[in-house]
């Protein structure tokens, strides 16, 4: 199994998942207790408590203080023991933190090395920050590497068959395909012509059964940061173009599962919350019902072994997942070259 990278952003959790009362997520392997303090500040620390081990996340935020749950010990939010009440507070009592940003309704979290945080933007995804395309938000978790997850999003020709009669059509397989690399970024476009969408999608799209032109072009970012574009474009006399957004955000939590945030907005019809309740149920369904079983089968299939290290039959439509995939062994290469000390 590939070592999960440490400087990169990942999102750790919704916004509203984090309050006072401490949240625990296990990130890349590691437990992290994530809280506001009483002033606000959001701080990310090992949920470990070094006298007995017990997670942090049982305790309580007291000030700007983690308090164990257990015999008490304070943490401040950089990890440094500021309260002992069995003896002195000692440098030995520290534990870890981790810088954690909240942008775009999300809890960013950088598992690396601090300073190299700052040098590494988040990608942009302010179409969430943008009310009025009424952002729709899922977490799901998954039995699955999340690397996996990201191959399914980078290689759509999958919703002509796991996702037949919700997302997909049996025009998905003319499609017209291209994938591009710009620096870490990688691009996956496919356009469908004279497509009939699905009864979900033509409700969704308002394209009255008339065929369309279906555009799905996906943005990839290190380390499994998406997002896919769909635009809907009716033949006939009224062309308006629709668009959705779907950001999906795949997070390693083990070696074999992962956190998988997801967020869907659109770009057209009325301001209609049961229009929404519909749009992100057909979504949920489709993520839930269709891909997760397929994608956690997979992963019970593959066991330990990595996917590229049995030989895959390729194709055409797999380009982008490996340049993806491509671009993470360097990043990880690197990073295993920068870590080791020298001789
Ligand atoms: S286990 Fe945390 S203070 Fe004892
Ligand atoms: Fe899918």
């Amino acid at each position: 199994m590939s070592v999960d990278l440490k400087n990169v952003w990942y999102v750790a959790a919704m916004s509203g998942e984090v309050a006072e009362k401490p949240f625990s997520r296990t990130i890349c392997g590691t437990p992290v207790a994530l809280y506001r303090s009483a002033s606000g500040a959001l701080a990310a620390v090992h949920d470990r408590c070094p006298h007995r081990f017990v997670p942090l996340s049982m305790g309580s935020v007291k000030g700007e203080a983690l308090v164990c749950g257990y015999h008490g010990l304070a943490f401040a939010a950089d990890g440094a023991c500021v309260e002992n009440p069995q003896g002195a507070v000692t440098k030995s009592l520290t534990i870890r933190s981790f810088t954690v940003q909240e942008r775009y309704g999300l809890i960013w979290i950088w598992m690396g090395d601090a300073d190299l945080a700052a040098l590494t933007p988040i990608p942009d995804f302010s179409l969430i920050d943008d009310a009025a395309l009424r952002p729709q938000w899922g977490y799901i978790h998954s039995k699955a590497h999340f690397e996996l997850m990201t191959d399914n999003i980078l290689d759509l020709s999958h919703i002509e068959f796991l996702h037949a009669g919700t997302l997909g059509t049996e025009k998905i397989r003319d499609a017209k395909t291209a994938s591009v690399v710009e620096g870490r970024t990688v691009f996956s476009h496919r356009t469908v012509d004279d497509e009939i969408l699905t009864p979900f999608l033509d409700r969704s799209f308002e394209t009255g059964g008339r065929p369309v032109t279906r555009t799905l072009s996906v943005r990839w970012d290190p380390p499994g940061l998406m997002l896919l574009t769909v635009a809907v474009n009716p033949a006939g006399p009224e062309q308006a173009l629709r668009e959705t957004y779907n950001m999906h955000f795949m997070t390693p939590e083990t070696a074999t599962t992962a956190h998988y945030f997801w967020v869907g907005t659109r770009r057209y019809g009325p301001d209609d919350p049961e229009r929404d309740r519909l749009f992100r149920a057909g979504l949920e369904n489709a993520f839930l019902t269709e891909d997760k079983p397929m994608i956690e089968a997979q992963q019970r299939s593959l066991g330990s072994a990595e996917l590229l290290d049995l030989g895959p039959a390729l194709f055409k439509g797999d380009a982008a997942a490996i340049q993806a995939r491509r671009i993470l062994d360097e990043m990880r290469r690197a990073e295993a070259a920068a870590s080791r000390p020298a001789s």
